[in-house]
């Protein structure tokens, strides 16, 4: 194991006209937050929080509202003065900064993203995009070559020269991490950058920032509400409640070895695209027959999205869609002119988060077996069904406990 590079030892942060009394007391006798604020009205934010971040890796830190992500991830730079414990950055104890020794620590060690970033609504995307650096002292050119590379990274690099009105809300938000990325800082706080995103952009952004950091080796802290989101970009999850810690794991474990009967109410029905395997999904394959015409393929077709013909070994060769299928019957065009060779091939036991995204084609996919051979057909709809249906579990889910 690398030494980690944050490292957060029993911290405790007590909100209040007199932190370090007796709510500081009770909390580290293990009295629960609405006690403590009960019995002192103060609000306990973290109670004995320990963590370790390694180099490289994305650490989310998940939990409901109140639970304490912000205030524990305000820890690492600073913009919180922590009741009791340690925050360490490598060597450096981060408590024992200030001045302009704070100011450099902040500007060297870390860049953050927010939710709702604030650009700058006159200054152009790559001004936007370079601020950091300009504070940093570093000269246009520098600043220019540097947020040029950044806004690529987060496909951006067209719009180097518009201006922030004239983005959509992903894209501002992009503009934000590409901010945060030019900084080109070891670590990236990134505190519910996505939450305001819509569903299908927010999962982009999820795998750009999880291409991004494959390729820079950024260490990232990042703070969702979303289990989905945590389990689906998180190297580890932490589990925050009342400002504790409730677990800390893979996101395997998470959803495997819940710690308590929390998280266990937590993953429960939540994930199940990470659990749910193939063949509970797909269907018979009922393949078409090769010699067949349109006409009574697409009778074979039936409601189903597509189908696929296999060969002698039972291996599919080409896939024939009905969306194909009704474009052919318009234009005139045989069978097998409108057979395509370019299908996805899935197993039976992979999990279906794997295959969501090219169920965003609307193609269905060809299951098969160890040998090649065809063995099910995985309709788009019902992966989109399934993962929605969690989705409505998700949000049903937050809806109860927020409101
Ligand atoms: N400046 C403050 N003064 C008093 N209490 C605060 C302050 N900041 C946070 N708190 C309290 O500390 C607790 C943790 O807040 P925090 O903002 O860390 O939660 P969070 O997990 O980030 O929630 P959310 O998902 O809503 O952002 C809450 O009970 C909150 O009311
Ligand atoms: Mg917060």
């Amino acid at each position: 194991m690398p030494e980690p590079i944050v490292r957060l030892e029993n911290v405790f942060k007590i909100f209040g006209s007199q932190p370090r009394g007796r709510a500081l007391e009770l909390a580290k006798a293990g009295v629960v937050k609405n006690d403590v604020q009960a019995a002192t009205g103060h609000v306990v934010g973290m109670s004995d929080v320990s963590f370790d971040v390694y180099p490289g890796e994305i650490f989310v830190i998940m939990g409901l509202s109140g639970s304490g992500k912000s205030t524990a991830i305000r820890t690492v730079n600073k913009l919180h003065e922590i009741t009791d414990g340690k925050v360490w950055f490598e060597d450096i104890d981060v408590q024992s900064l200030s001045g302009t020794d704070l100011q450099d620590f902040r500007r060297e060690k870390m860049a953050m993203v927010f939710q709702h970033f604030a650009l700058f609504p006159h200054r152009s995307v790559i001004d936007n995009a370079g601020y950091g650096l300009k504070v940093k002292g570093i000269d246009k050119v520098e600043r220019d070559k540097r947020s040029m590379v950044a806004l690529d990274l987060v496909g951006l690099g067209a719009f180097a020269q518009s201006h922030p009105h004239e983005l959509s809300g992903g894209m501002q938000q992009r503009v934000g991490l590409a901010r945060a990325l030019a900084a080109d800082t070891p670590v990236m706080l990134m505190d519910e950058a996505f939450s305001a995103l819509d569903p299908l952009i927010r999962r982009q952004m999820q795998d750009e920032m999880m291409e991004i950091q494959k390729e820079l080796e950024k260490t990232i802290l990042f703070i969702t509400h979303d289990l989905n989101e945590a389990l689906r970009i998180g190297d580890r999850v932490c589990i925050m409640k009342d400002g504790a810690v409730v677990q800390i794991g893979t996101p395997e474990e998470i959803l495997t070895q819940p710690a308590t009967g929390y998280v266990a109410e937590f993953v429960q029905d939540v994930d199940q695209g990470r659990v749910i395997e193939v063949h509970e999904v797909m269907v018979d394959p009922e393949p078409l027959s090769a010699s067949t015409n349109l006409k009574e393929a697409m009778l074979q077709l039936g409601d189903r999205a597509g189908a696929f013909i296999i060969d002698g070994d039972g291996k599919p060769t080409h896939m024939l869609t009905a969306a194909d299928a009704v474009r052919a019957m318009v234009n005139n065009i045989g069978f097998a002119e409108c057979c395509r060779v370019d299908f996805e091939t899935t197993s039976a036991t992979a999990t279906l988060n794997t295959v969501y995204a090219s169920s965003g084609r609307g193609m269905p996919i060809a299951v098969i077996d160890d040998d090649g051979r065809l063995i099910g057909n995985l309709d788009p709809r019902h992966i989109m069904q399934e993962m929605g249906r969690v989705e409505n579990l998700i949000d049903g889910f937050e809806r109860e406990v927020f409101m």
